[in-house]
């Protein structure tokens, strides 16, 4: 079975489906058989974007990341991370020392990335980069040092080495123009340069599940996944290099950043995809991309639920009719309110609260029936990820040829660390999905940073062998 959350909301889905006319809250939950159905779906998908001849045309990219293994406790020196394009910038300092055992130090600082900036052109959003890494400097007092840095980068990237990487398409929130098809690092060198103030030294781009991957593998040898759920939606996995035709060489493995995110973009999805999805694609910077992220993702999650509000509300199946300015107006309903709203004790007060400051005047009912939708929503994105993530795990038990898989799944994102429901969910559905893994959940504690930094004392330590 499923669970009792999930027969509540399917009885609630019932219940305001209205019967045969209203499917849509219905067709959010998704039986156990589709969600095998998705996850062989994407299991394909995996296949598609490795091999050689199906990897141009394949929607999930499936990139190559140059990061060989996890940690394995000897890395060590002084470093910095830089890390844009989650839900906050930061620049962090590193220290990662050998008295005994392995230790680390970090100090972090958070910067403002105002729209104008990550709207504008790339030459701007650079040099706001460079800025802010020459302030972290000078205020920690290292600007007359030369120290390595480890530029965590969250968005699709190809690379041929590790100090490398080629921005594919932005997504999420960023559209800075002519970034798209240039190496980030040379645009961040350049920008540094131009400066002369300070020097540094890119040794290496990381996605942001690669750093969490990275981050987790330090405190659990056995994580070889890394996920993020937040603003935009990813995850990572170690294969087997013989599987990898887009590198040369069959010995070990390599960290792949799947870029799932785009799961669906060229209609895989289609029959799953609501009317609801579809409105948020078209109101959206790349519409017609990141079709998963979009049914998935913190960035997406408060919009498609104020959606289906209005609706409601049109249909006089909510707050008796009435229709705010407020309420329809794009963004004004987040997905922190979906955490919020289904927090167990204070969940309808918070909706109360909430949806009175849309205008709505709700009633109790208003209330429990909000608090459900919001359930419906964010229950779709956990099942989703579920999905996806057991195709992942399927891969990489059938990669070792083993009866079970005994693995680490490191995660991070704001979704999953704020909604008050959602690792519960996500993880009772992946261990019922694929019954054949035992799967450790580890939360990163403390961001990619300390990933990236992991990352780039490697490459400090094995100049060149960053490369294909
Ligand atoms: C988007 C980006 C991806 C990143 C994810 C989570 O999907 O394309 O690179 O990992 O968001 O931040």
């Amino acid at each position: 079975g499923s669970g009792k959350g999930a027969a509540l909301i399917t009885a609630v889905a019932r219940r305001y489906c209205g019967g045969a006319q209203q499917q849509y809250l219905y067709s959010m939950r998704f039986s156990d058989e589709t969600l095998l159905e998705i996850m062989s779906r994407f299991r394909r998908e995996l296949e598609k974007g490795l091999s050689q001849d199906t990897n141009p045309t394949a929607t999930v990219k499936m990139l190559p990341t140059f990061v060989r293994s996890i940690p394995d406790g000897t890395e060590k020196g002084d470093f910095i991370a830089l890390d844009l394009g989650g839900s906050n910038f930061r620049i962090l300092r590193v220290k990662v020392s050998h008295e005994k055992k392995q230790t680390v130090q970090m100090e972090t600082e958070i910067y403002d990335t105002p729209e104008d900036i990550i709207h504008g052109s790339g030459t701007r959003l650079f040099d706001h980069v460079a800025e802010c890494l020459g302030d972290f400097m000078e205020k920690h007092k290292i600007k007359d040092k030369k120290l390595p840095v480890g530029f965590t980068f969250s968005f699709p990237c190809a690379q041929t080495k590790l100090d490398e990487g080629i921005l594919l398409t932005w997504t999420k929130r960023f559209k800075a123009s002519g970034v798209e098809g240039m190496d980030v690092v040379k645009l961040l060198n350049k920008a540094i340069k131009k400066r002369g103030d300070y020097e540094a030294d890119i040794m290496a781009v990381v996605n942001d599940t690669v750093g969490t991957m990275m981050t987790c593998g330090f405190d659990d040898h056995r994580c070889e996944v890394g996920i993020i759920i937040g603003t935009g939606t990813n995850a990572c996995y170690m294969e087997e290099m013989r599987h990898i035709e887009l590198v040369e060489g069959d010995e070990g493995r390599m960290c792949i950043n799947t870029e799932w995110g785009a799961f669906g973009d060229d209609g895989m999805l289609e029959d799953i995809r609501t009317d609801f999805d579809r409105d948020i694609d078209r109101g959206s910077l790349n519409p017609g991309k990141q079709l998963f992220e979009k049914m998935v993702s913190g960035m997406y999650m408060g919009e498609l639920v104020r959606l289906i509000l209005v609706k409601m509300a049109r249909e006089g199946l909510l707050f008796e009719g009435r229709i705010t300015p407020e309420l329809l107006t794009k963004g004004k309903f987040e997905t922190k309110h979906i955490s919020a709203i289904e927090k167990s004790k204070e969940g309808l007060s918070k909706a109360k609260e909430i949806l009175a400051r849309l205008g709505v005047e709700p009633s109790a009912d208003d209330c429990i029936a909000v608090q459900h939708v919001c359930a419906i929503v964010s229950f779709r994105s956990a099942s989703l990820v579920a999905a996806t993530l057991a195709a992942i795990l399927t891969r990489l038990k059938d990669n070792k040829h083993v009866p079970r898989l005994k693995t680490t799944v490191g995660i991070d994102g704001s979704l999953y660390k704020m909604h008050p429901q959602y690792a519960r969910r996500l993880h009772k559905t992946v261990r019922r999905l694929v019954p054949e893994c035992d799967v450790r959940f580890l939360l990163s504690e403390s961001g990619s940073g300390k990933g990236a930094a992991m990352v780039t004392a490697w490459a400090y330590r094995f100049p060149g062998l960053g490369s294909g």
